[in-house]
């Protein structure tokens, strides 16, 4: 198919179904990369399909288009959503407040509306959700999005549930338990940019004294050898993560211990300091003040 240099790929779809192949089954309604409902797979990364132009995402004059990962296809690129909404209801995604309504409405501060800026743009396109690698082998998983929203009311000054929110966003399939790749916020088309959101519940559950979990005890035994050494100290990291008294969790390690350990992959006994620990600590005092 010939493409014009201004389409995009929505058009070129909305071409082939209507000159071509009217079977062919996708999602798109605003064509202005607000409704969210267009997102494909594009060359293998999720993508708004009415946000990119055609032109630029063929690779040897071929564009592979697929639907969204992580969701079972439907017909042709539309997917059932109904997990991916699943877990956005699992987070609670409305106003818990803390007091009675107001005569008029709730009052925030410019302040406090940036700090739910971001994640209110979601446009729950779904492109994120597709692409998270946690999703793919763990369906437990909140995923990025379910996580935004979350975010959304765990900083809204006017919600009463903080804690309870975070206590419950701490527990194995949440924030925990991403693993930092970033791919969602790489996908996303808006300033949601999940993986940001999720770093700040993990700042509130940790302010918040939400700590009695491996991946709370985890950032903080990081934290604190980086701070003392310059670097991770291996042994001592895995016993802090699952807990000193956790003895059921200290015996399900033994085996990977034992494997490092005859392949001669076991950290020195010794932990040193790197020459630059001053430094190190220096960096640390500035972010502390
Ligand atoms: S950063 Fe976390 S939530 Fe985002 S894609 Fe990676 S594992 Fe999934
Ligand atoms: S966070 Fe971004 S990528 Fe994920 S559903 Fe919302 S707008 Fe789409
Ligand atoms: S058609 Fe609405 S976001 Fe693409």
């Amino acid at each position: 198919m010939d493409v014009q240099e201004d389409l995009t790929l929505l058009d070129c779809m909305n071409k082939i179904k209507w000159t071509l192949d009217g079977s062919l089954t996708y999602r798109m309604s605003c064509r202005s990369a607000i409704c969210g409902s267009c997102a494909v797979k594009v060359n293998g990364h999720a993508t708004l399909a009415c946000q990119r132009q055609a032109a630029h995402l063929a690779k040897d004059d071929t564009i592979v288009l697929e639907p969204l990962g992580n969701m079972k296809p439907i017909k042709d690129l539309a997917v059932d959503f109904k997990p991916f909404w699943d877990k956005i209801d699992k987070v609670k995604p409305y106003l818990q407040p803390k007091q009675k309504a107001p005569e008029k409405e709730r009052i925030q501060s410019p302040e406090q509306f940036k700090l739910i800026d971001d994640s209110s743009t979601c446009i729950m396109c779904g492109a994120c959700h597709s692409d998270c690698n946690v999703l793919e082998v763990d369906e437990n998983f909140l995923g990025p999005a379910a996580l935004a929203k979350a975010q959304r009311f765990v900083q809204d000054s006017r919600d009463g549930k903080t804690l309870e929110r975070v206590k419950n966003l701490s527990k194995p399939g949440g924030i925990w338990d991403c693993t930092h790749c970033g791919e969602c916020v790489e996908r996303c088309p808006k300033p949601a940019r999940p993986f940001d959101r999720i770093k700040e519940i993990m700042t509130v559950a940790l302010e918040q004294g939400v700590t009695n979990n491996n991946g709370a005890r985890h950032a903080l035994s990081f934290a604190k050898s980086v701070k003392s050494s310059g670097r991770l100290n291996e042994n001592i990291i895995p016993v802090e993560s699952v807990g000193f008294f956790n003895f059921k969790g200290l015996f399900d390690l033994l085996p990977v211990g034992l494997r490092m350990f005859f392949k001669g992959k076991n950290p020195p006994i010794l932990h040193k300091s790197i020459d630059e620990v001053e430094d190190v600590k220096r960096i640390y005092m500035e972010l502390d003040e």
